[in-house]
């Protein structure tokens, strides 16, 4: 098998339907995959996220260009590339009438796994996603996390050399996210690779040891959590909740960030006290942080991930 898990080549998909305009999702996407690496897509909504990994898995045909999955060509050879593949959908939700021991069980088998192969990763993932309390329950009384615990579970239990997530972690507490977590790096550590993409940036950090920023379905950035940090330019963040008023008075100090009302300025630890005088002497509230994702994508994209 080759090392490279996923090679998207010029990827585009323009979306017609009768009535509306064309929607152009993806303008030209190529990005590769290495075995075992767990990558996040990043962007804002509409990006074009959830169209990708929609391409990557067999469920929609792109308008041109070519993608390849372990060497396979998807658009070519679907029914071969699946297999190697499994999904968990964005907003996806278990069969309400199954119970969560019965969907991800079921799962396995019409996958081709043997009863005790399929018994046996059942039980070890409804574990992991902590779902054993409720793992005899109809779905349709389940909560909102515990739902998407069961699409994950069900998920996890393939093994899959290549694992899509989308928004994996939607709607869950933060338990059950750093469940989702140890989950995933304990698949990549066996040899699978993980595509997913997240709106939470501390889980992109925290998660992927590669990033691709995607908007207007273009590739604007990839690279480590620490490349599209260093890109911010500073290791410092000030930000000044009513200071994009006053953005002429830091200029030169460091990069700034208009963010609505708000102003960012990312400094070195030399320019600090210069930016807080500033800030005083104007009269505006400061709070000082180091640079996160959030600085990064904000460069990246110019604004920030959750604003419409
Ligand atoms: N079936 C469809 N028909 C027409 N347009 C579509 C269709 N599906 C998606 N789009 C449009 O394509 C663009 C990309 O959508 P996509 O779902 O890939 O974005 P995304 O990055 O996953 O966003 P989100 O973060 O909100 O999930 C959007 O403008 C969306 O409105
Ligand atoms: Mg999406």
């Amino acid at each position: 098998m080759s090392d490279l898990a996923l090679r998207a080549v010029d990827l585009r998909k323009t979306y017609v339907s009768k009535g509306a305009p064309p929607v152009e999702a993806l303008a030209g996407v190529s990005l590769s995959v290495a075995r075992g690496d767990r990558v996040a897509l990043l962007g804002r909504n509409g990006a074009g996220k959830t169209t990708f990994l929609r391409i990557a898995s067999t469920l929609l045909r792109p308008s041109s260009g070519t993608i390849e999955v372990f060497d396979t060509d998807v658009g070519r050879q679907p029914a071969k590339v699946r297999p190697y593949i499994a999904i968990v959908p964005q907003e996806g939700k278990p069969f309400f009438h199954l119970t969560p021991r019965e969907q991800v069980y079921t799962y396995l088998r019409a996958r081709g796994l043997g009863r005790e192969t399929a018994k046996a990763r059942t039980e070890a993932s409804l574990e992991r996603m902590g779902l054993t309390e409720f793992a005899d329950r109809l779905s349709i009384t389940l909560s909102g996390g515990q739902r998407q615990r069961t699409m994950v579970a069900t998920v996890i239990a393939t093994e899959a050399p290549l694992l899509f997530l989308d928004e994996p972690t939607i709607g869950m507490d933060p338990f059950a996210r750093r469940a989702v977590w140890a989950s995933l790096r304990e698949l990549t550590r066996r040899g699978s690779t993980i595509v997913l993409t997240t709106h939470y940036l501390d889980e992109a950090d925290a998660l992927s040891q590669r990033l691709h920023i995607i908007e207007h379905g273009r590739l604007l950035v990839s690279g480590t959590a620490e490349d599209l940090k260093r890109s911010v330019g500073g290791t410092l963040k000030v930000h000044l909740p009513e200071g994009a008023y006053a953005v002429d008075r830091f200029r030169g100090l460091g990069a700034c960030v208009i963010d609505g009302a708000a102003l960012t300025v990312i400094v070195g630890p030399e320019r600090l006290g210069q930016v807080t005088e500033t800030a005083v002497a104007a009269g505006l509230t400061a709070t000082v942080g180091p640079v996160t994702l959030e600085e990064a994508f904000l460069r990246a994209v110019g604004r920030s991930i959750d604003e419409d």
